[in-house]
């Protein structure tokens, strides 16, 4: 069942967003050679307990951490470590959510750890562009495989592949809601998008091959292949004026 949002439900919604987007820019500031991601973690956590806020990850499922950091061939749902030092040239995703007046945000940034080489820049460049695109989709009459769609037309017109087995998802008072956004076309199927639908849009593109390991943990996921993954995630609103990005885009 997908719940379309209040105006005023938006409203919380942003201001759990502003919450992550704040958190997420703190920890890509302190993603610096030598720092753990476990360091990372506390951070995240102590700026959102502060905020009068709650994670939304930590105790998900027996998930242990407030953030998911996922290094390199690391797909998502990386458990941040005390022990895991980032290091010069990683490429590092910092996927963060909060609950907030009982309303959950959701957004990630995959974000440079020093100097990183140009394929993997150009990965980041990329899967930033998807989600980009896949925002603009984000209006009144379109239907829920357009968004899908024109992400996986940018990743494969790069060469790059699309990850399957995670999708994007609806978010609201709930992590995730109803619909599954699959990060692949065809376009013009599914659901119509209607003012109040609110969707976590998370592109999941590798370098090499699709396909997906999960590691003894049952959390981090790795490309099979070895090769690079990078993620971006924002929570956007579907509005008569068009897409809002929540915690981004003030109205
Ligand atoms: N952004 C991810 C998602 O929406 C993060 C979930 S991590 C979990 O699925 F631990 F909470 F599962
Ligand atoms: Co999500």
């Amino acid at each position: 069942m997908i719940v379309l949002k209040s105006a005023a439900e938006l409203e919380t919604m942003h201001q759990a967003n502003v919450l992550v987007h704040e958190t997420l820019r703190l920890v890509a500031e302190a993603a610096r050679p030598g720092t753990s991601t476990g360091e990372l973690d506390a951070l995240a956590e102590d700026h959102i307990r502060a905020a009068g806020a709650r994670p939304a990850f930590k105790g998900y499922r027996g998930y242990p951490a407030s953030l998911c950091t996922s290094v390199n061939d690391v797909i998502v749902h990386g458990i941040p470590s005390r022990t895991q030092k980032l290091k010069d040239g990683d490429i590092l995703s910092i996927d963060c959510g909060v609950v907030w007046q009982g309303y959950f945000g959701d957004a990630a940034v995959t974000v440079p750890v020093g100097e990183i080489s140009p394929e993997a820049d150009r990965l980041l460049r990329v899967t930033r562009e998807c989600l980009g695109r896949a925002v603009e989709q984000m209006t009144p009459g379109r239907r829920l495989t357009d968004v899908g769609d024109v992400i996986q037309r940018h990743a494969e017109g790069a060469e790059f592949s699309v990850v399957r087995e995670f999708v994007g998802h609806g978010i609201g008072r709930s992590l995730h809601e109803d619909p599954q956004v699959y990060n692949l076309g065809p376009a013009g199927r599914g659901p119509e998008l209607r003012p109040g639908l609110v969707l976590a849009i998370e592109p999941m593109i590798n370098q090499g091959k699709p396909g997906v390991v999960i590691d003894e943990d049952g959390w981090t996921a790795r490309t099979e292949d070895g090769k690079l993954s990078a993620h971006f995630e924002y929570s956007v609103a579907v509005t008569s004026d068009g897409p809002r990005v929540l915690g981004v885009d003030g109205r």
